[in-house]
This record gives C-alpha cells, sequence and structure tokens, in this order.
C-alpha cells in the first residue's frame, strides 16, 4: 500500500513535468497551451509556481512516452492518467488530451492529481475534466492552492475561498495569496477543517450567479457548525474573482474586497430578504432562517452577539430570537 502510494506520487510528478515540458517546448504546445494562458494574463512566474501544463492532442503520446521510460500500464492507470478498456487488447489511451494542465498538489507541495481545460467551448465536452479518485487523491479533502498559499494564510490569519483554478491564480498574480479553491461548488467538512488548521478566518469568493450564491449559502453554514468565522463577498452578476480583478486591477480589487465584505447574517439577511418582500410570513420564514444558521455555532458567546445583530437587523425581540434558538438546539440534541 505504502509502496503504491509512493509509485504513484513518482507517476504523477512525472506526468506534471512532461505536461509542463510539452506547454513550454512543444510546437503544439507553445501554439495552443501557451497562447491560451498568454490570453488570459497568466505570466511566465505564475506559470511556474502552479506548473502548468498542456496535453498534446492526441490519443497516447503521453502514456506512450511514460510506458518507454519503464512505468507499468497498471500504475498509469492506478494514477488515473490512462484510460483501460477491459478487454481490450491496446494499452489504452491518455485520459487527458488536447486541454490546458492545473496540476493539483497536497499540503506538502506533492502534485496529486489534475485538472483539464478544454481550450475551445465545445458542448460536448466537459470545459474541465479532473483526474478520478485514487489512492493519493480524494477530491472531498483537497483545497486547490493551499500549498501555494498556506504561508500567507497563517501569516495573515485570514482564507479566501474561491471556485476554481483559475481564480486562485489570478489573485496570486494580483498579489493576494491567501487564497484557495474548493473547485467547484459543493465545499465539504474536510476542506473546512483542511483551512481550520491554519485560520479561523475565512471569507468567501464565490462566483456571481446564482450557482455561486447558493452555494455561498450552504458554505455558510457548514463554516460555522465548525466553529470558523465567515465573511461573503458577492461579485457582480457573471463575473468570478479571475474576471473581475482582470477587469478591474489589483487596487481596485482589493478595496472591492473590504467594501463589499459581509458577515454571514448580513449576507444571509439580505438574500433571504429579496425574494421576502413585505410578506409578514415570509419574513417570519427568513428570521427562522437566520436563526437556523446562528445555532450552527458552537460558540455561545458568538452566537449571543449573532442573535443581537439579527434583532437589530430585523427589528425584533431579541430575547425571542434566544428562545427560537434555544428550542431549536434543544431539538437537534
Ligand atoms: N469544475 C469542474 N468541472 C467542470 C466545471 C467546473 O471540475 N465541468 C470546477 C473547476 O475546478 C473550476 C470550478 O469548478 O475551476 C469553477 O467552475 P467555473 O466557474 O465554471 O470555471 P472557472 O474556474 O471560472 O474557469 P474558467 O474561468 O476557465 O471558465
Ligand atoms: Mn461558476
Ligand atoms: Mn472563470
Ligand atoms: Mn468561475
Ligand atoms: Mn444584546
Amino acid at each position: 500500500r505504502q509502496n503504491v502510494r509512493e509509485s504513484l506520487y513518482i507517476i504523477l510528478n512525472y506526468a506534471k513535468n512532461y505536461y509542463q515540458h510539452q506547454l513550454h517546448n512543444s510546437e503544439e504546445g507553445q501554439a495552443i497551451g501557451l497562447s491560451y494562458f498568454r490570453e488570459r494574463g497568466f505570466t511566465n512566474e505564475i506559470r511556474k509556481k502552479f506548473e502548468l501544463g498542456y496535453s498534446l492532442d492526441n490519443w497516447d503520446s503521453f502514456s506512450k512516452e511514460a510506458l518507454e521510460k519503464g512505468y507499468s500500464a497498471e500504475i498509469l492507470e492506478k494514477a488515473g492518467l490512462l484510460i483501460h478498456k477491459e478487454g481490450s487488447h491496446t494499452a489504452g489511451y491518455d485520459r487527458f488530451r488536447g486541454r490546458v494542465i492545473f496540476p493539483i498538489h497536497n499540503i506538502a507541495g506533492k502534485t496529486i492529481a489534475f485538472g483539464a481545460r478544454i481550450l475551445k467551448s465545445d458542448k460536448n465536452q466537459p470545459k474541465y475534466l479532473n483526474s478520478p479518485e485514487t489512492e493519493v487523491y480524494h477530491k472531498s479533502e483537497v483545497l486547490y492552492g493551499i500549498y501555494q498559499a498556506k504561508n500567507a494564510i497563517r501569516s495573515l490569519e485570514h482564507c479566501y475561498l474561491v471556485e476554481g483554478y483559475t481564480d486562485v491564480i489570478s489573485l496570486h498574480q494580483a498579489g493576494i495569496e491567501n487564497v484557495v479553491a474548493s473547485s467547484g461548488t459543493s465545499l465539504t467538512v474536510e476542506q473546512i477543517r483542511l483551512i481550520g488548521r491554519f485560520t479561523p478566518n475565512i471569507t468567501i469568493l464565490y462566483d456571481g450567479d446564482m450557482a455561486g450564491i447558493k452555494a455561498a449559502l450552504r458554505g455558510l453554514d457548514l463554516v460555522l457548525e465548525e466553529g470558523l468565522n465567515v465573511n461573503v463577498v458577492l461579485f457582480p452578476d457573471n463575473e468570478d474573482p479571475d474576471s473581475y480583478v482582470r477587469r478591474v486591477g489589483a487596487e481596485a480589487f482589493k478595496a472591492h474586497l473590504k467594501k463589499a465584505s459581509k458577515d454571514f447574517i448580513t449576507f444571509k439577511t439580505e438574500i433571504l430578504l429579496q425574494d421576502a418582500g413585505n410578506d409578514p410570513f415570509r419574513l417570519a420564514a427568513v428570521i427562522q432562517e437566520v436563526v437556523n444558521s446562528i445555532v450552527k455555532i458552537p460558540d455561545a458567546i458568538k452566537r449571543q452577539v449573532f442573535f443581537h445583530r439579527t434583532s437589530e437587523m430585523m427589528r425584533v425581540d431579541e430575547q425571542m430570537l434566544i428562545t427560537e434558538g434555544n428550542k431549536l438546539m434543544r431539538k437537534q440534541q
């Protein structure tokens, strides 16, 4: 078992170097991959820092070379790099073809998986193709960028949480290094605990679309349950941190983070109130929802602070909120 893991780290490192080499040294990689990254504004330095690469657009150039180097088809398959069809007489074909490559690192900096993006949008193919679960890659426990961000998170005592690979990279390039991505929209408890090893303070920067807002609301409760402090920054409709920072620049981006950052009560209340209008029943439901979140906070003093805040925001009696909260907490036990 230990041996398999070690072999996986070695082949994944080999693959990472291979994709990096193709990006910078092959004609196809330069013409397609490198120009793609340049168009997105990624500098040489940032490409190196994140070890970005390119996989050639054919069936087996990676696995052919790896097999020649002596790696077995079995280990290539276990690493998620080779797809072998049961009963087929050939070795199989490369999982990643004709895509730019984002290596995913563990906290120690070892490559454990890849995310791979197509260059032109194509309805028949997913935008990102990711490594499958392997013995060294458990998606739900991994945060993209944690290796590059951990020192900054610790020293700034704060972590930004974004959705995507390119958000992490663009923010680094803008000088914001305490940032990691959940790589998609369903944040897990394991991911939150990983952040919690470095700081109790999280700000969620999800995409400014319905999916991003819904994911932020779900993420909030999870983060609260883990006893961490959470704020949210919303971006204009259809923008994400990457597109926004490229449009407005690093300074304006940082100013937006300061100005638009909301504590979870304010965020949640504002979002829910938007569709409640003046209907008293729906207003009551909003209050109930907010109380639902507050009772997830393990710390009694923090709960008290947020009950107080909610009573002011919603102009309702604080003692009534506390009583409702206590009822909910008894039910949960
Ligand atoms: N994602 C994925 N598979 C997909 C779509 C998305 O794994 N088919 C993950 C990726 O980690 C991606 C993140 O979800 O980075 C956020 O998705 P999205 O906002 O659609 O992509 P962006 O990161 O904004 O990528 P880009 O700017 O290149 O379009
Ligand atoms: Mn999105
Ligand atoms: Mn994007
Ligand atoms: Mn996005
Ligand atoms: Mn009070």
